[in-house]
């Protein structure tokens, strides 16, 4: 008898069923794997600031810089040479262009504007992104227009984020990314966008955009006035999937080319569920706080950086993501992919 054997009961010796057999060696392990994380998958969140001429590293996002404005091109030619196809744009805009109306967003010469024309001047094969919200432009912080009470008003808000659309598309933007949760505000962006003739310019919309805690660094990289704001008016409640799905379902009805889940690892289960009824492909943002923690732990040696890293990327990929807005992106082809 096997001195291991202590259940012979069990006769488990002459089990024919043996799921260990696909995992026994590396190579095996490989050809059997179902989901793949590519550097076609990702997307790279870029801050790009409108002051100063030096590179300053966000202290709250390890690793991840605000580009002044002059070095926009060196950055990019750098992300393209890393293997990496997409990238989303955030502003970091001076103080003094900030009102309460956010109207420097669509303002033809703009920081994003410049950017987006900049870019595909010179690399007109980079996908470009970029969110359409009033935060960065607004002195308080929201993501809208907001009455006495601090209320945001939707209605006004869907006219500004067209504005804001329309004058990013006659740039040259790839994809314009609704981030503000609004209601109806798909709809009302493909219309205008295609009554000016913008038909090949694509949505991606914030869908299931919950009121996260894990926002905190990127208020920060940004430097909205957002910090601490409550934006449960309009973001999702972490704690209902079926609205988030619903959310989902009408972005498509009303023309979204992709929809997206924001955040990520906190959220896979909204992202499965929308995978499995939504049509057109899903997009996930790990955020900055995911960010956030994945280094903190990683530089205090209490987790394995590369190992933790891959496995909630894959993890996302596994719950259906088609592709994965990551601060990790440069890194990850510099030392993974
Ligand atoms: C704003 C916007 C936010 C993020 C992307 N777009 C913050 C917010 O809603 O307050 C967060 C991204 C991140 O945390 O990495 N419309």
């Amino acid at each position: 008898m096997n001195r291991f054997q202590v259940f012979p009961a069990l006769n488990i010796g002459n089990a024919h069923i043996r799921p260990r057999r696909l995992r026994i060696n590396k190579n095996i392990r490989s050809l059997v794997q179902e989901n793949k994380l590519q550097k076609s998958d990702l997307i790279f969140p870029l801050f790009i600031s409108e002051k100063g001429t030096k590179r300053y590293e966000i202290p709250s996002l390890s690793g991840i810089f605000r580009i002044p404005y002059d070095e926009l091109l060196t950055e990019v030619e750098e992300i393209q040479k890393l293997g990496i196809k997409a990238i989303m744009l955030f502003p970091v805009i001076e103080g003094t262009k900030k009102d309460d109306y956010g109207t420097e967003a669509y303002n033809p010469e703009g920081l994003m504007q410049n950017c987006i024309r900049k870019i595909k001047e010179t690399f007109p094969n980079m996908i470009l992104f970029v969110d359409v919200a009033l935060d960065p432009y607004t002195l308080h912080g929201h993501d809208g227009i907001i009455d006495e009470k601090g209320y945001v008003l939707n209605d006004e808000t869907v006219e500004a984020l067209c504005k804001q659309s329309l004058s990013y598309a006659a740039c040259g933007v790839d994809f314009v990314c609704p981030s503000d949760m609004m209601d109806g505000r798909i709809a009302a962006i493909r219309t205008i966008l295609d009554k000016d003739g913008y038909i090949g310019t694509s949505i991606l919309a914030y869908s299931a955009k919950f009121a996260s805690a894990f926002y905190g660094p990127f208020r920060e990289a940004i430097a909205s006035g957002a910090r601490g704001l409550d934006k449960k008016t309009y973001q999702l409640n972490p704690a209902n999937s079926r609205e988030a799905i619903r959310e989902a379902i009408l972005d498509i009805q009303e023309g979204a080319d992709m929809v997206m889940v924001k955040p990520g690892l906190p959220y896979l289960d909204i992202l499965s569920k929308i995978k499995s009824q939504s049509e057109v492909p899903v997009v996930i943002y790990q955020v900055s706080g995911e960010y956030a923690m994945l280094k903190c732990a990683a530089q205090n040696n209490l987790i394995d950086e590369k190992a933790a890293v891959y496995e909630s990327l894959i993890s996302m990929k596994r719950a259906g993501a088609d592709l994965i807005v990551t601060y990790y992106a440069k890194w990850l082809c510099e030392n993974l992919l």
